[in-house]
């Protein structure tokens, strides 16, 4: 098992994050960009979702549906890599495909001007979901052969998935989905990423009273009080470091079979700048 995703920048040129939401897709996807393009790759860095966090992140006002180059000034520290970013047209892709597969002109342009499409309510909502669902059944063959181009482009060796996963049981259980429905599919799952883990130093909780007696003698009002709360959120936060630890574990158990594993800690604030991402990226390569 291996703990560095690095090689995936020299024998890939497709990584895809995939797990449930709000577990750090996103951000281990940046942060793998800013990476790859720190070793001297050309990197776009693509999402589907209108990531306000994702753009701020890379220094960019906001995403757009063009690739926009990040200001190398901002991260290369040597190399010629070039690190862009973009947000899927999921709208203009799926227009662009209803204009490539409808039979003829009056049946495309029926489509793109329905209200369903429009997902708007009509005063004859019945008629419109019949017209609309024949008018699409038309385009099922084109649909379902371009299906298939993306799956066989997604079994290609050069594309590698790496799941991400928070050590929440319920992400672990998605992650382990995620992990089966690609092998079963002979897509490469290439990395696990256990993101998210709190972690704290393995030393005894101090008591309240000890804490309290600390803060008196700076001088801090409420020492009593505050000495119980700080005490109380230590002995907390290390049941919690102990619960993902032993979380990512059984993670690391059940998907033996992916060949790379990183840990992330839980950073102490949310990702929002490149230093950050490249924090983020130093427990990934
Ligand atoms: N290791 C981490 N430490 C702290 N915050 C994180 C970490 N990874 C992700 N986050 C934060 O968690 C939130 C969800 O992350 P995101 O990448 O948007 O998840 P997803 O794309 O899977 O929905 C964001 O606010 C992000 O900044
Ligand atoms: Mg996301």
């Amino acid at each position: 098992m291996l703990t560095s995703l690095g090689d995936l920048f020299t024998t890939k040129r497709v990584i895809v994050t995939v797990g449930c939401g709000g577990v750090g897709k996103t951000t281990i996807a940046a942060a793998l960009a800013l990476a790859a393009a720190q070793r001297g790759r050309r990197v776009l860095c693509l999402t589907i979702d209108p990531a306000k966090r994702l753009a701020t992140s890379l220094g960019l006002r906001e995403m757009a549906h063009e690739a926009q180059e990040i200001d190398p000034a901002l991260w290369r520290t040597e190399g010629e890599g070039t690190l862009t970013a973009m947000m899927l047209d999921v709208r203009g892709t799926f227009d662009a495909l209803v204009t490539r597969y409808a039979n003829n002109p009056q049946t495309r342009d029926r489509i793109l001007n329905n209200q369903i499409y429009h997902s708007s309510t009509g005063a004859d909502f019945l008629s419109q979901v019949a017209e609309f669902l024949s008018d699409l059944q038309s385009l099922f063959g084109g649909f379902r052969e371009r299906a298939s181009k993306v799956r066989d482009a997604l079994m290609a060796s050069e594309v590698a998935f790496v799941v991400v996963s928070s050590p929440d049981p319920m992400a672990v259980g998605e992650a382990m989905f995620f992990v089966d429905h690609l092998q079963k599919h002979r897509m490469n799952a290439e990395a696990l990423v256990m993101n998210r883990v709190r972690q704290a130093e393995d030393l005894p909780t101090p008591s309240a009273d000890r804490l309290a007696g600390l803060l008196a003698d700076a001088n801090i009002p409420n020492a009593t009080d505050l000495g119980a709360a700080f005490s109380r959120a230590w002995r907390d936060m290390s049941t919690w470091a102990r619960r993902d630890a032993l979380e990512v574990a059984r993670a690391q158990r059940e998907m033996a079979s992916v060949p790379r594993h990183a840990v992330v800690p839980t950073l102490d604030e949310d990702v929002y700048d490149l230093a950050a991402l490249a924090h983020v990226a130093q427990r990934l390569v």
